[in-house]
């Protein structure tokens, strides 16, 4: 392992370009309106610059500049721009609404470039460069230079174009790999080697703009970060050209989670990722990869049995961190054919059903062939195998008879209890029910502080049934049962047997687990 970066300044800057980058990619495109929505997003998130577009090319672009200034004042936003005096004007024109602007300009300086696309010498590239950059700074404050396929491009001269932006006024340099082809050893020394040499590097912030094409550019953006660059471009979901530029999402948290080695902070408020990433793939119409770090479904999921064991003795065995951390809800133990028994047993605890050793054996027999059938077994399926599991349950019950006694109800119950054994208990009360629970209460032993008591009507016609469902406090812990019947009284008293029955299995179990411990 590396060893830390020593004095790094503390924060690094996250330049979003999700709405020009992301957006100009292969079926990523927005409307106005949907930037304006996702700006919003993003400014939630807490990114510090977003590039809303790219102006001179296209009508849309210059309308969802205008609806977002007019709603984010307290962001930077940015507009890109070739080196041509029309481009600048139309993209000063679309930043003159903003309340904190930036102009992005760029022009490439790689070899290939400048002969096959530009067309231009080393010397024009240069004097391209300090003209626009100066026109630029006459009118805007934030100037981003970037010197596209920086890292094709001949150590030598890229220092010189750099220094030409810098002595025009750029208050941004920005390094890209545009096509994706560097490698982090590379990148970190292109920046360290840049900021070291360069005439006036102290005065402005290094930025890198890294794509995907290898699977690289989040690898590379943080090796440019260890090569000094204080600011990284990128998007979320990592959407941009061909293969998508550097993921903000993990970027940010491969920073956070490893904070002892980088030693550097962002804005971003961690919790609003995924939320936004959502966002942002309902907007485009583009479904996140499953397996997509931070932000796909099975970021967060555990199937095999070995990592849920391993989970629920300590989540630090399987996660670097927690999923509430980047606004997942919790972990997720997906219950299927790889999942273990304790994965199994703790998930139906949840469910309240606490099982013994010999049930639990049963059921998960019963749980396996399940998965032979279907590949993930939801808490539907599991509280329709505890249905159909022969699990002696406790007290059940025999009969009961209610009576009126005055302004009173009496109630008669007969039980069998966990053993076979009859019992029948009666009581006084209010009313039939609160006779009934006392006369349960009597014969079990358990005391129940009822919290709330419903009932209602399952079914229509001569099929209807009462469905009382019951839930109570007990030694602090709220614990909930149901029961359904022809009869609504004795629904009731099916739900409390059903609430009782589920404490008694409780404590039995942790008095075994605590015998065994
Ligand atoms: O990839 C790139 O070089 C760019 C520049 C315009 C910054 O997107
Ligand atoms: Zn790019």
């Amino acid at each position: 392992m590396n060893t830390p970066i020593p004095s790094a300044p503390a924060e690094i800057h996250i330049f979003d370009t999700t709405l020009r980058d992301g957006e100009q990619s292969p079926g990523c495109s927005m409307t106005p309106q949907q930037k304006l929505v996702m700006a919003r997003g993003l400014a939630d998130l807490g990114v510090d610059i977003i590039e809303t577009g790219f102006p001179a090319s296209s009508q849309s672009d210059r309308e969802a500049h205008a609806l977002i200034a007019r709603d984010l004042r307290e962001t930077t936003l940015a507009v890109l721009s070739r080196c041509l005096p029309g481009d600048i004007e139309t993209s000063l024109r679309t930043l003159s609404a903003s309340a904190k602007p930036r102009l992005h300009l760029f022009l490439s300086t790689s070899p290939l470039h400048r002969e096959h696309k530009l067309r231009m010498s080393r010397e024009q590239v240069l004097q391209s460069i300090d003209t626009h950059v100066r026109l630029a700074r006459g009118h805007v404050d934030e100037i981003e230079f970037s010197a596209e396929d920086a890292t094709r491009t001949e150590e030598d001269f890229l220092h010189q174009a750099i220094a030409t932006a810098i002595a025009a006024g750029a208050t941004t340099i920005n390094l890209p790999d545009t096509v994706g082809f560097t490698t982090p050893e590379e990148i970190r020394a292109m920046f360290q080697r840049a900021i070291a040499s360069v005439p006036g590097a102290d005065k402005v912030i290094f930025s890198a703009h890294c794509h995907n094409d290898l699977g690289l550019a989040v690898a590379n953006s943080l090796a440019a970060i260890e090569g000094g660059a204080r600011q990284v471009e990128g998007s979320i979901n990592g959407i941009g050209e061909r293969a998508g530029n550097c993921a903000i999402e993990e970027l940010v948290m491969a920073l956070k989670v490893r904070n002892a080695f980088y030693n550097l902070d962002t804005r971003i408020d961690t919790r609003r990722i995924v939320p936004t990433s959502q966002l942002l793939s309902r907007l485009v119409g583009m479904p996140v990869q499953r397996n997509k770090a931070i932000v796909g479904a099975n970021a967060f999921a555990h199937e095999s049995g070995i990592h849920q064991h391993g989970m629920l003795r300590h989540r630090g065995t399987y996660e670097i961190m927690q999923p509430q951390d980047v606004g997942w809800p919790s972990s997720q133990m997906v219950l299927g054919r790889h999942s273990g028994r304790a994965a199994v047993e703790q998930r139906l605890r949840a469910l309240g059903y606490w099982l013994e050793e010999e049930e639990l054996k049963l059921v998960f027999e019963q749980f396996k062939a399940l998965c032979e059938k279907q590949r993930v077994v939801g808490d539907a399926d599991l509280q329709e195998l505890m249905q159909d599991a022969a699990v002696s349950d406790g007290y059940r019950l025999a009969s009961m008879t209610i009576s009126d006694v005055g302004s009173r109800a009496n109630a008669l119950v007969e039980l069998s209890d966990p053993d076979g054994n009859r019992i029948s208990e009666t009581a006084q009360g209010n009313g039939p029910v609160d006779a009934l629970f006392s006369a349960l209460a009597a014969a079990t032993g358990v005391q129940l502080q009822l919290e709330s008591y419903q009932v209602h009507s399952v079914g229509i016609g001569a099929d209807a049934r009462g469905e009382a469902s019951l839930s109570v406090r007990c030694d602090g812990e709220e614990y909930e049962g149901t029961g359904t019947s022809k009869d609504i009284i004795e629904a009731s008293a099916l739900a409390w047997l059903d609430v009782a029955n589920r404490l008694l299995r409780q404590r039995r179990v942790e008095q075994q687990e605590a015998a065994a411990a």
